[in-house]
This record gives C-alpha cells, sequence and structure tokens, in this order.
C-alpha cells in the first residue's frame, strides 16, 4: 500500500529529526545549547532550509559500532536562504555520538562544500563536535583531510564562514582556521589542538577549557577568531549582518542597500578632532563612523589588536573595507599582531571584491625586542605584500602621522593606491620630527648653550618644512589635501570614480607571501 510506504518514510524522517533523542536534546539544552536543527532554523530565512542526506549512514564495525545507530551521521546538511540569498551549510550534531566525525560524516560535509562552490554560494559550517570518531581510525582522518583541501580548494571562490558552537578539538580546528571567519560564543565555544587535560600532563600548565580556548581567548589572545557574542541568537544575527557586506563569490560585486545618507553630508566634527599636540591620542572610529552610511560600522576583530581597526561599512549603499590605525593604542603602530589582522582583512577583501578605504595615522613599526624577534620583518611584510596585491579599489587618506616604512605600509600611493586624500594636519616623513632632529641636528644641538632650546628650535623646524602634507602633494603622491569635514564626500566620490577599476597582474602560479 502506497500510503503505508509514505507513513514509514514520514516516521523514519521523525525519528531522524531527533537525531541522539530526547535525552541528547535536554543535555544540550540543558548545556546552554541549541541543538543543530534548531541552530539552522535560527539562522536562515524562515521555511527555506533543504535538508540534505538525511539518511546516510556510517559503515563502521570496529569496536561494537555495526550496532551503534547514529541518525543523520551526527551532522545536519543541506542549503536555504539568508535574506533571499543562497547558503549551503552543515551543523554538526552533538547529541549524536558528540557529533563526533567519521567518514560518512566527512562525506556529508564534503558534498556541501563542492556543491556551494559549484553553485557560488557561501558555506557556513556550525562546528560542535567531539572531534575525529576514535572507533573509525584512518577513516575518521581520511575524512578530515578531505574537508581540509576542500576547504582550500574553496578559498577565495566563494566565502567560508565557520561557528563554533561547542567543542572543536584537535585536528578538527583546523578547518575553521582555514576558512575566511570565524565565529565564537561565550561559554559555550572551544577551539584547541589539546585540551586542559593533556596540558597538564604534557607540560604541567593549568587551565580551564575556558581560558585555553574559549571565545575571548581566541577574539582578543591569539587573534583565531574575528566575531563574538554572548548567546547564539546574537552570533546568528551577526553572521546574517555580515554577509549584507559580502558578494556571494568571487565573480560577484557586493550586494547594494539603498542608502538615504546625503552623500554630501559635511562633518564640521572633524575639523577639529586631530589634537594640535601630536602626542594626543583621538578616536579613529569617530572618523569611521562619521565616513560612513548612517554611522554603520561591521568591526572585523575588533578586541584583538587595537592599534589597528578593521571591518565593513558602506559608502552609497556599497560595501568598503576599513583599516584605520588607531592613536588611542600603541599610538597607532603597527606591530606583529596589527600587520597579521590587517593583512588577513585586506586579503579578504581583495577577494571578494570589496574596496579598500585606509585611514593613516601611523607613527611606525613598533620597536623592541619582543616584536624583532617575534618577526616583525615578515610580518609586517604582509602588510605590504596585502595591499600590493590587491587589485580593488583603494583609496587613502592620511589624517595625522605617516611616518616611515608605516606610511609606505599604510596603502600609500607607492603599493598601488588610486586616490590618496590627506588632511592638513598630515604629517608625511621618514620619522616624527623629534627622532629627526635629534639625528640630524645632533651636534649643532649638542654645541648649543641652551640644548633644549635648540632642540626645540630644530623639531619645529624640521616640522614646518618637512612633516606636513605638502611636499608629498607636490610630488604627486598625495592627490589633493582637503578638508576634514568633507572626507565623506570626497571618499564616496573616489569610490564612485573607481567603481570600473580594472586591474591585470603577470601571470604566475601563485605568489609567495610571507608567512
Ligand atoms: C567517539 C565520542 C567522541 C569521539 C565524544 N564522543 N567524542 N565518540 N569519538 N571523538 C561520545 C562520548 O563517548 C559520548 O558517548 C558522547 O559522544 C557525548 O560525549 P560526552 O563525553 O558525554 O560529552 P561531554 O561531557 O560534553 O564532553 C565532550 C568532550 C568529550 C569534551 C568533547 O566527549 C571528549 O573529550 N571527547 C573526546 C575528544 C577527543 O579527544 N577527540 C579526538 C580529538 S583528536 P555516550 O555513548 O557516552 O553518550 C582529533 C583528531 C583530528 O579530532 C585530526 C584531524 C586531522
Amino acid at each position: 500500500m502506497p500510503n503505508e510506504k509514505i507513513a514509514k518514510l514520514i516516521e523514519k524522517k521523525e525519528v531522524l529529526a531527533l537525531g541522539g533523542g530526547e535525552k541528547g536534546i535536554k543535555k544540550q539544552h540543558d548545556n546552554g545549547k541549541y541543538t543543530a536543527r534548531e541552530r539552522i532554523e535560527k539562522l536562515l530565512d524562515e521555511g527555506s532550509f533543504i535538508e540534505l542526506d538525511t539518511f546516510v549512514e556510517h559503515r563502521c564495525v570496529n569496536f561494537g559500532m555495526e550496532k551503534t545507530k547514529a541518525p543523520g551521521e551526527g551532522v545536519v546538511t543541506g542549503y536555504g536562504t539568508i535574506n533571499g540569498r543562497l547558503v549551503y551549510l552543515f551543523a554538526q550534531d552533538f547529541t549524536v555520538i558528540g557529533g563526533s566525525l567519521g567518514e560518512m560524516h566527512a562525506a556529508k560535509i564534503v558534498k556541501v562544500q563542492q556543491m556551494a562552490l559549484k553553485m557560488g554560494a557561501p558555506l557556513i559550517g556550525i562546528n560542535d563536535s567531539g572531534g575525529a570518531r576514535i572507533q573509525e581510525g584512518v577513516d575518521a582522518l581520511k575524512g578530515y583531510g578531505d574537508i581540509f583541501y576542500n576547504n582550500t580548494i574553496a578559498s577565495g571562490v566563494i566565502p567560508q564562514i565557520s561557528v563554533i558552537l561547542g567543542p572543536c578539538a584537535g585536528g578538527a580546528v583546523y578547518s575553521p582556521a582555514l576558512t575566511d571567519f570565524i565565529f565564537m560564543v561565550d561559554n559555550t565555544s572551544k577551539m584547541f589542538i589539546t585540551g586542559p587535560q593533556v596540558i597538564k600532563t604534557v607540560t604541567g600548565e593549568e587551565v580551564s577549557a575556558e581560558a585555553l580556548g574559549g571565545a575571548m581567548t581566541h577574539n582578543k589572545v591569539s587573534g583565531v577568531a574575528q566575531f563574538y557574542d554572548e548567546t547564539e541568537e546574537a552570533c546568528f544575527d551577526k553572521i546574517r549582518y555580515l554577509l549584507s557586506f559580502i558578494p556571494q563569490n568571487n565573480m560577484e560585486t557586493t550586494p547594494v542597500v539603498a542608502n538615504e545618507d546625503d552623500l554630501n553630508r559635511i562633518d564640521e566634527g572633524l575639523d577639529e578632532l586631530v589634537p594640535l599636540n601630536p602626542n594626543k591620542a583621538y578616536d579613529m572610529k569617530t572618523v569611521i563612523h562619521t565616513l560612513s552610511d548612517n554611522g554603520e560600522f561591521l568591526e572585523y576583530q575588533p578586541y584583538y589588536a587595537e592599534n589597528i581597526i578593521t571591518g565593513f561599512a558602506r559608502l552609497n549603499g556599497k560595501s568598503i573595507g576599513v583599516i584605520a590605525s588607531q592613536p588611542t593604542k600603541l599610538a597607532g603602530c603597527l606591530d606583529i599582531n596589527a600587520s597579521d589582522k590587517g593583512a588577513h582583512f585586506i586579503r579578504t577583501c581583495d577577494a571578494f571584491n570589496i574596496p579598500l578605504l585606509t585611514l593613516v595615522d601611523v607613527p611606525g613599526f613598533l620597536p623592541g625586542t619582543g616584536q624583532e624577534y617575534g618577526g616583525i620583518i615578515r610580518h609586517g611584510a604582509k602588510m605590504l605584500y596585502a595591499y600590493s596585491e590587491a587589485t580593488v579599489p583603494k583609496v587613502t587618506v592620511i589624517t595625522r602621522k605617516a611616518y616611515g616604512g608605516a606610511y609606505i605600509a599604510m596603502c600609500s600611493r607607492h603599493l598601488g593606491a588610486d586616490m590618496v586624500y590627506g588632511w592638513p594636519t598630515a604629517e608625511i616623513a621618514v620619522m616624527g620630527p623629534s627622532g629627526a632632529a635629534n639625528i640630524i641636528f645632533r651636534k649643532e644641538i649638542a654645541d648649543a648653550e641652551n640644548a633644549d632650546e635648540k632642540r626645540q628650535e630644530k623639531i619645529q623646524e624640521y616640522t614646518d618644512r618637512v612633516a606636513n602634507p605638502y611636499i608629498a602633494a607636490s610630488r604627486g603622491y598625495i592627490d589633493d589635501v582637503i578638508e576634514p569635514k568633507e572626507t565623506r564626500k570626497r571618499v564616496i566620490g573616489a569610490f564612485e570614480m573607481l567603481a570600473g577599476k580594472r586591474e591585470t597582474r603577470p601571470a604566475k602560479k601563485h605568489g609567495n607571501m610571507p608567512v
């Protein structure tokens, strides 16, 4: 009887939809977590999810596994829409053998990876797993290897978003690490190569799982993650918001949002923003919020290397990636972490056709043995490489200091900026006036009756002659010196002019970016 068959199908699907069953679901809820299916429902547009591979089963017979049922193989996969746009996704189901990854679990993930790549749509992976399914041995490892390979092939073609909503341990962390964005949630997410117990055995260190690999650790200390939230709901909202800035794939342009914010808006406050005293800081976020449509800004890695600000904004309804020095942190110096953060963000934007706006107030690369021994040379080089390599429209505004190598590194004309503006307060020089005067007038200062007075005089002389925007402007390195209050309309004008930019590079297999 056909009706019996349909009833059987419905019954099968109902069982599978429960994953590991009521007990597992309760445990998941008691741990303050949603189930895989609840997460998908909350993330996607209502009713848009289409599940794939619901009936996939493992074929492991080791250690009594032939008797273990694993509904859905511990991962829910499929596609749906976010704000009407197609996305593929997988969500590991911790209620089924701890979301552990075996051969067939991995095969389900690989299938959506490959479909997302073929269809040119973002892939979102929700990770909540005990890692490689121990009973499956090398078949589980093979599964991870396949996922890493496909992550790499898809890199730079489709946006890949990883959401850590439970444990993600051992080699499993490398799939998220190969993707473009990692989201983590306080007290829920855990990422580490080896957990607290192993660390205690090997090194004797005692550390809690949260301190070792929790959301704030990876957002603030390690820089592994880009986004932090306190709840799963807030995290899903942020993923949806992020997608509003990025295209479906590398061949498409970013979504355009209707803009009602005045394109010619004048912001008098900017004329007063930069303090007269060069040692005084000001908040560069004021500039970003003032420039962008409706003051909107989605900050990328807001807790990490705060001396450089990165994130997405819109100008005239179109996405731009903002990279900005932050004078309130380490005076806006470039250091190892800021260079890594900046370079990764620049490459993410360039891969996905997001133009770059750089706001510069940089006194230099951070000095010190810690930086030198840590390899600031190769880390700082990433900024030079990423900006030079980027072919998207690049607009730079120098608000104050632009000294030395850091001047070059922050998207100067010489690294291919298409339009460079300076505020009248811009100072472009090999180094700050005080350092410069101490070197080039050393003898004169030492011989003077009043050395301090002479030093001040020479600092002033250097400032007047060199530390201003007009020498760079006279060479054409700066295209115009502008009134700060009109920066919004000038940068919008520049990006509109650059919208059709096409730039090609010599054919090569791939470059060799310093890592
Ligand atoms: C098989 C696993 C499993 C795994 C968990 N389970 N992890 N089964 N392989 N890797 C099972 C548990 O036995 C348990 O089954 C169920 O899932 C739920 O797990 P619990 O331990 O009850 O949950 P909880 O107390 O919340 O602890 C979660 C946990 C813990 C911290 C993740 O399960 C754990 O430490 N698991 C092992 C983690 C690990 O060492 N994985 C290998 C990492 S190495 P029952 O039947 O009791 O409900 C790795 C290499 C990858 O992944 C290399 C890639 C290159």
